[in-house]
C-alpha cells in the first residue's frame, strides 16, 4: 500500500446487500477485505444498504439481506475485533457529506458512468434519481471516514475516479487543500474481474439469468463442481504461457480463478498444468474451489441462526464508525460556509 500525502492510511469498502455473493465478490473483494485486516492498518467493510435501495427492492427483503451479507462478511473471516464492521443507514454522516457532495459534482461526470447507463438499460427517465447519483454517495462513503485505499474489482474504477474527482474539486473550491485525501483504488490480485462461467465476455454478476454462470458463495459441494464441470472452454490444452490464454476467455477466467483462490500468480498455476486437457484442469479446480468456498455456506448459516449477534455487531461498529465520520462532515459542512451554532 502506497503512502497517501499528509493523511493516515485507512481502507473503507463496501458491498450492496442485494441477493447472494458470488465468486466474483468474494475474489475481488471480500477475500482481499480480510487479508487487509490483518495489516497494520484500520479497516471498515460496510453493507451499502443506502445504495441498494436505488432499485426496485422489497423492504423485508432488504432487512434479510443485511443481515445475510453482514453474516457472509463473518464467514469470510471479517473479524469485529479487526474491522469496523457496519451498515451505511446507521451512520447518517454519509447521507450528509452526499447532499453536500451533489452540489460539488458535476452532472457532466455523471453522465459519463458507464454503470448508470447499464443499470437504467433503455427507459432512463423511469430510473430513481438516486441510481443517477449512486456514484455520489460511494465517494461519501470514502471521504466520510477520510479512506485513503480502497479495494474493489475492476468494475468499480470509474466510480474510484469519481471519488478522487470530487475530493479534489472540494478541496480546491474550498480553499482547504489537504482536507480530503485523493482514494486509491486496490485492484489487485489474479482476480479483479471474474467472468460468467457460461461466457468468459461477461461479467459474473448476480444479475445473470443463468445461475450455472457464477459460483454462488451458498453453493454446497455438488453445486459448485457441476458448475465447474459445465464451465466454457475450448477444446485446446492449457497454454504453458500467459500470452497463450489470449483470446482464450473462457480458460483465462478459469485460470485466474485457480489463481485466486490458491494465492499463487497466474503463471505457476500455467508452469503447473500446461499442456494438460480441460478434463485434468477441471477436477483439480473443482476440488481447489470447494475446499475454500463450500466451508463458507455452513458458518454463514450457524451466524444467520443468532441474528441478535448479526445485530450486535452491527450497532457497535456503526457507533465506531459515527465517531470518526461524523466530525468529518461537520467539518466538512463548516468548511462550506454552513453555519453551525450548536456544539
Ligand atoms: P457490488 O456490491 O456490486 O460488489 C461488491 C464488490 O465486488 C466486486 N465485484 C467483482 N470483482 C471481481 N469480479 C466480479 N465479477 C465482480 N463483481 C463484483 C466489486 O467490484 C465490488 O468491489 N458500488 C459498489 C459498492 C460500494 C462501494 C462504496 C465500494 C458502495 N460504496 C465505497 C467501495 C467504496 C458496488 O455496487 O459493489
Amino acid at each position: 500500500m502506497g503512502e497517501t500525502v499528509g493523511h493516515e492510511r485507512r481502507v473503507f469498502s463496501g458491498v450492496q446487500p442485494t441477493g447472494n455473493l458470488h465468486l466474483g465478490n468474494y475474489l475481488g473483494a471480500v477475500k482481499r477485505f480480510v487479508e487487509m485486516q490483518e495489516q497494520d492498518v484500520q479497516t471498515l467493510y460496510c453493507v451499502v444498504d443506502l445504495h441498494a435501495i436505488t432499485m426496485p427492492y422489497d423492504p423485508r427483503a432488504l432487512r434479510h439481506a443485511t443481515r445475510e451479507l453482514t453474516a457472509a462478511f463473518l464467514a469470510c473471516g471479517l473479524d469485529p475485533a479487526k474491522s469496523i464492521l457496519f451498515n451505511q443507514s446507521q451512520v447518517p454522516a454519509h447521507a450528509e457529506l452526499t447532499w453536500l457532495f451533489n452540489c460539488v459534482a458535476r452532472i457532466g461526470w455523471l453522465n459519463r458512468m458507464t454503470q448508470f447507463k447499464d443499470k437504467a438499460g433503455k427507459n432512463r427517465e423511469a430510473a430513481s434519481v438516486g441510481i443517477y447519483a449512486y456514484p455520489v454517495l460511494m465517494a461519501a462513503d470514502i471521504l466520510v471516514y477520510k479512506a485513503t485505499h480502497v479495494p474493489v474489482g475492476e468494475d468499480q474504477k470509474q466510480h474510484l475516479e469519481l471519488a478522487r474527482d470530487i475530493a479534489s474539486k472540494f478541496n480546491l473550491d474550498f480553499g482547504a487543500p489537504d482536507f480530503f485525501p485523493l482514494p486509491e483504488p486496490m485492484i489487485e490480485g489474479a482476480a479483479t474481474r471474474v467472468m460468467s462461467l457460461r461466457d468468459g465476455t461477461k461479467k459474473m454478476s448476480k444479475s445473470d439469468p443463468s445461475d450455472l454462470s457464477r459460483i454462488n458463495l451458498t453453493d454446497d459441494a455438488d453445486a459448485i463442481a457441476q458448475k465447474i464441470r459445465k464451465a466454457q472452454t475450448d477444446p485446446e490444452p492449457l497454454p504453458s504461457e500467459e500470452e497463450g490464454l489470449e483470446g482464450r476467455p473462457g480458460a483465462a477466467n478459469l485460470v485466474a480463478i485457480y489463481a485466486a483462490l490458491a494465492d499463487m500468480p497466474k503463471a505457476a498455476v500455467l508452469a503447473e498444468f500446461g499442456g494438460q486437457p480441460f478434463s485434468a484442469f477441471k477436477p483439480a479446480l473443482a476440488e481447489l474451489a470447494v475446499a475454500k468456498v463450500a466451508p463458507i455456506a455452513g458458518r454463514m448459516r450457524e451466524h444467520l441462526a443468532d441474528p441478535a449477534h448479526i445485530d450486535a455487531v452491527l450497532a457497535d461498529g456503526a457507533e465506531r464508525a459515527e465517531a470518526i465520520a461524523a466530525p468529518v462532515a461537520r467539518d466538512a459542512y463548516e468548511i462550506a460556509g454552513l453555519l453551525r451554532t450548536r456544539r
